[in-house]
């Protein structure tokens, strides 16, 4: 490890190493919760604030001017480089994603380009220069990128998906195509975070959210070995997040798949999870977002919990279990991030 991030709660904790207090940063920290950012979204389009590099930084910069957050994570999406692999979709009002022509055959497999970072997402890399030169020496910078299933979920399904009846459908009818797909996904993956990573990304998320519809045995089959190609295709420089939610039947295939740490939703014990995964691996979460929403007793009953299960064991990061969600009250976020660092410091 290198003296860069021996300065870092964050990063010493993503290599194991023991730290003060136990490091503490939020999915989704910057969003509609904060009324800075919602003023902002009155201007612009989501899209729009994405594809903005200053736009970005800016928000970015917002949950950590207002928190004692550990560390930031750029302002962008994990959909971003799917447009310049020739893909059009939305944000539509109320509906999240919706991409107008579903990838369903082997020729829309075709047709996806192999992107180049330094061009396709250039807005991205500027936007982690400017925060990385806004942050230094204060907190370290998260990159990210969706994981392979993810992401074909999205290109196959057009959208959110509550079934993955199409996604599911092209793994078992046409494993061909399946692979060609997700064959072409980590390529980019691999790209998408190395550029991310050069321009200054100190740690990086891969977000494999909807994974958990699948079962163990289609995970390892259809799955497990493209996350492992961009995990290991990504290399060792930076620590690597393996994030997934609904995931506990899925956590020794993840940790198989790679990750010096692993992301865990709030439907597992922690305590139990890092047993399973083995201490050799660090672990993130796993506070259920909706505590948030609690009396500040509840956040704190809740936080000091999660803390007893880990044991005050050395690679423990504290996090949601997913996503802040819009209307969490921004004071109980201070309390939640205050009462961390106080009831975890040694
Ligand atoms: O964590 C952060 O603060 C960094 C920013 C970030 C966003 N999206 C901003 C965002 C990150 C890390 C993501 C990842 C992302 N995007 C995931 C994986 C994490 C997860 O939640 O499981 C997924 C599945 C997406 C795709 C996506 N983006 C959806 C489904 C939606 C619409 C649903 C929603 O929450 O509105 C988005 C939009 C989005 N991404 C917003 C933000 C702040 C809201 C945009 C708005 O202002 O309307």
């Amino acid at each position: 490890m290198s003296e860069i991030e021996k300065q870092y709660p964050f990063l010493m904790a993503c290599r194991r190493q023991p730290t003060e207090y136990t490091p503490i940063w939020l999915m989704r920290q910057a969003g509609r919760y904060l009324k800075e950012y919602r003023a902002l979204r009155e201007k612009y389009s989501f899209l729009e604030m994405c594809k903005n590099p200053e736009l970005a930084a800016q928000v970015t910069l917002q949950p950590i001017h207002r928190f004692k957050l550990d560390a930031a994570i750029i302002f962008s999406d994990i959909l971003i480089p799917l447009e310049p692999m020739g893909v059009d979709f939305e944000f539509a009002k109320g509906e999240g994603p919706v991409f107008h022509h579903p990838l369903r055959e082997r020729k829309d497999v075709e047709k996806l380009r192999i992107i180049n970072p330094e061009e396709d997402v250039s807005f991205l890399l500027k936007a982690i220069r400017i925060v990385r030169k806004e942050l230094e020496g204060k907190i370290p910078l998260i990159g990210f990128c969706g994981a392979p299933f993810t992401l074909a979920s999205y290109l196959i399904e057009g959208g959110h998906s509550r079934d993955y009846i199409l996604t599911k459908g092209m793994m078992y009818r046409d494993r061909p195509t399946w692979d060609a797909l997700m064959e072409k996904i980590s390529d980019v993956l691999i790209r998408y975070l190395q550029a991310q990573i050069n321009a200054g990304a100190q740690a990086v998320q891969v977000f494999d959210s909807w994974v958990g519809c699948l079962s163990p045995r289609d995970y390892k089959a259809y799955v497990l070995p493209y996350s492992k190609k961009v995990i290991k295709g990504v290399g060792k420089q930076v620590p690597l997040i393996h994030f997934a939610t609904s995931s506990s039947t899925l956590l020794e295939l993840m940790k198989q798949a790679g990750g010096d740490v692993i992301g865990v939703d709030w439907r597992v014990d922690i305590g139990e999870a890092w047993e399973r995964l083995g201490h050799n691996i660090a672990i993130q979460g796993n506070l259920d977002p909706v505590i948030l929403f609690g009396s500040a007793d509840l956040i704190g009953k809740e936080a000091k919990t999660i803390l007893h299960l880990v044991k005050g064991r050395p690679g423990h990061i504290f996090n949601l279990g997913h996503g802040i969600l819009p209307n969490t009250p921004v004071d109980h976020v201070a309390a939640l991030i205050n009462m961390v660092h106080e009831y975890s410091s040694r």
